[in-house]
């Protein structure tokens, strides 16, 4: 049974075969973490609670001193009184009282797991989830925490819910998913972190007293911070040691943080932003929380990779997703920015058909008088200077082709010089009084009012029921800002935020679901928005605007801790680099590419012959491997250095393929061996090129010699087939 009470000792026990998660009730009252790591086959209170009359200490129960919730280690905390450490959630009562007293009411077992409802989640049938609800009676409200466990995965979720069973309004001010406390600080922090063009860089560092929180209040979860926190012991690296890993299925503003407390325990808690939040719980109301996904690695991060990966491609993904191959595309935005006719994308979609390219996607420049990034975003109809002929037109054109046929979309946008800002200025994000921030010269629709999603439903409807679109890339390319709702009453306007992004759910489930065959493609200016809320309906992200293939191979790298290379968006772009400006080979732009979701974005008829047939033969190339591409195991088998050289191996039943890129060429290079790790020792490989066979545990243990490579970033592959 992957849950039990035991009614005796007063715990739970969430179990699989890889790891247990233990929640006691102290005093028939307090919900207290008590285990989360490695499979526990039973348990029997080994890791007694430790009760010491502290200094400073509040007691709930006056005469026994030793007996505090200040440094219990809690499943949530508690409000106004007795936990002083960051708190998971606050209420505020209509006189302005921000105490509870929650106690332990009761539980309940139940097979499978519940989808939450307006918000993306994972799914789950074989699971077991245990709801224990916790009631404060003074002001008759409910929290209910909620864990489910995989079956066969080391992963538990979490989620809470909220609710008003009293006569009066109360007010949520802090509705967090998750917190626990584990005993001990000597952990290293891992997070990543970024800026646009530079997203998911991995920073580790040793855990601090104090608070260490990351957060995003820019209405999106942000390339700025990722909403993800490991905590890996000391030893902890790609292959071996032990690592927690925490995710929130969120896309809006967040909040993760980490407390080492006074006597060197340590609390995590991850939510929706309290300080852009807030919600009215009127009677009989109630508020679900968004949910976070806690996994456990005993061997290393590549192991919590897998999990993550293996997790999100099965239970997170829109289902028609996981299995289904992704075309091979070129993107228009790279080779022709907004300049381009209708002759030019008709020639190009022939050029990349013939090279073998299976999907054209025309980006941004298709619609209104959109010439430049100052205008249009709203009026979605054809510019029919540029395309006289409309998007059916030349959707036409490429499926007597065969090929498919994608469009750019900017839906939550409005540009000021727009006919819709014209008709509706009152759909974009304002504050009474105030003026309306621009960023890229645009505003942002308010997606928290119904109307405004019911166009966007009706607009993508429209334009997905002519059945001619195969594909659309949803971009968002400014953050919020003056987040109000007219149509609120004062005392729910810090609702806007969680509201925007609810209503951004609506829209995507409501398209996604009508239309599964179309592949969404997640984007935010690049990746300021890669999180595993959007991925719930969309199951790929442009990973970032920066194209550069150096860059890429960090950029990739750091996502890979939490997404596999079928998430991540990645096109071979023009050499020298528009980002950058730095040179890089053809086929190192092409590996690179090759290890996310491959495409290309270049200006494909300024390609030289030899181009075009180094091109063709990539796309030849990885046709042949595609399905070990998308859906094999993915590994990193090198830390990411200074140089930043790195060594990824993708594997499945068949066949294997290592991608190494030797980042900037260094002097006094050591003799490399490089240990493939993670193939099957017993079997044997034989490698396509020279026809050579090794064994899998040669090719683990004693490694390949790596080449001495003069220049920067130059790639190599080395693909093996099973043969035994
Ligand atoms: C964003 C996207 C790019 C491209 C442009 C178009 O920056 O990330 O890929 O679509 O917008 O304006």
């Amino acid at each position: 049974m992957p849950i039990i009470f035991d009614a005796e000792q007063k715990f739970f026990h969430l179990s699989n075969n890889e790891i247990s998660y233990i929640i006691g009730i102290e005093k028939g009252k307090y919900i207290t973490h008590r285990y989360f790591g490695p499979n526990l086959e039973c348990y029997h209170q080994v890791n007694q609670l430790q009760y010491i009359d502290r200094g400073f200490a509040t007691n709930p129960i006056s005469e026994e001193r030793t007996f505090s919730l200040n440094t219990l280690p809690l499943e949530t905390s508690t409000q106004g009184s007795l936990d002083y450490r960051v708190s998971n959630y606050q209420f505020r009562n209509i006189e302005g009282g921000r105490i509870t007293n929650f106690v332990y009411d009761r539980f309940e077992i139940s097979k499978g797991k519940q989808r939450l409802e307006g918000l993306p989640s994972l799914r789950g049938d074989m699971e077991q989830t245990l709801e224990i609800y916790l009631v404060d009676h003074i002001q008759s409200l409910e929290m209910i925490l909620r864990y489910t466990i995989y079956d066969t995965l080391p992963v538990i979720s979490r989620n809470v819910e909220y609710r008003n069973d009293g006569a009066q309004v109360i007010y949520l001010e802090n509705a967090g998913s998750m917190l626990l406390d584990l005993p001990r600080c000597d952990f290293d922090l891992v997070t990543l972190n970024g800026a646009h063009t530079n997203e998911a860089t991995i920073h580790r560092q040793p855990l601090h007293p104090g608070i260490q929180k990351l957060a995003s209040s820019r209405g999106t979860s942000s390339p700025q911070h990722h909403p993800f926190l490991g905590l890996a012991d000391r030893c902890t690296n790609e292959d071996q040691g032990c690592v927690y890993g925490f995710h929130f299925i969120y896309s809006g503003n967040f909040v993760a943080q980490a407390e080492v407390e006074q006597y060197g325990s340590t609390r995590i808690q991850i939510g929706i932003n309290p300080e852009t939040f807030e919600w009215k719980l009127s009677p009989g109301s109630h508020f679900q929380t968004p949910e976070v996904v806690l996994n456990f690695s005993a061997r290393g991060f590549n192991q919590l990779s897998q999990t993550f990966h293996k997790l999100y491609q099965t239970n997170l993904i829109p289902e028609q997703w996981r299995e289904k191959e992704r075309p091979i595309l070129l993107n228009s935005w790279e080779g022709n920015y907004f300049d381009f006719t209708e002759a030019d994308l008709i020639r190009q979609a022939q050029l990349a058909k013939d090279l073998g390219i299976e999907l054209f996607v025309l980006d941004d420049g298709w619609f209104g008088q959109r010439e430049d990034d100052t205008t249009s975003l709203g009026d979605w109809e054809v510019n029919r200077e540029k395309l006289p002929n409309g998007i059916e037109y030349i959707a036409d054109i490429l499926h007597q082709q065969k090929m498919k046929f994608g469009l750019w979309f900017e839906p939550e946008m409005i540009s000021v010089k727009s006919q819709l800002f014209e008709k509706h200025p009152e759909w974009s994000l304002c504050v009474p009084s105030y003026p309306q921030t621009q960023g890229r010269q645009q505003l942002v629709l308010n997606l928290s009012l119904f109307e405004v999603q019911e166009y966007l439903i009706k607009v993508l409807t429209d334009y997905l029921s002519s059945k001619k679109i195969d594909y659309i890339k949803w971009d968002m390319n400014r953050h919020l800002t003056e987040v109000g709702n007219f149509l609120l009453p004062d005392d729910q306007q810090k609702e806007v935020s969680h509201r925007y992004v609810l209503g951004l759910y609506r829209v995507l489930s409501e398209v996604t679901k009508k239309f599964p065959q179309v592949l969404f493609e997640n984007c935010s200016s690049g990746g300021g928005r890669f999180d595993p809320g959007m991925i719930a309906y969309m199951p790929q992200t442009w990973t970032s605007d920066n194209t550069d293939a150096l860059c890429r191979s960090k950029i990739q790298y750091g996502y890979s801790y939490l997404y596999p290379p079928i998430m991540m968006g990645a096109h071979v772009s023009d050499s020298p680099n528009h980002q950058l400006g730095r040179n890089t080979p053809l086929e190192s732009r092409f590996l690179i590419a090759m290890s996310g979701n491959f495409g290309y974005e270049l200006a494909i008829e300024k390609q030289s012959p030899e181009e075009l047939k180094e091109i063709k033969e990539q796309i030849s190339f990885y046709k042949k491997h595609r399905r070990l591409l998308q859906f094999g195991q993915f590994y990193r088998l090198k830390e990411l250095d200074a140089a930043y050289s790195t060594a990824w191996l993708f594997k499945n039943e068949t066949e294997a393929l290592l991608v190494y890129s030797n980042g900037l060429a260094q002097p006094a290079q050591p003799v490399q061996y490089l240990k493939t790790k993670y193939l099957e020792g017993t079997s044997l490989y034989k490698e396509t090129r020279t026809g050579k066979v090794y064994s899998g545990s040669e090719l683990n243990h004693a490694g390949i010699l790596i080449p001495r490579i003069k220049g920067d970033f130059n790639c190599f592959y080395i693909h093996w087939t099973v043969t035994e």
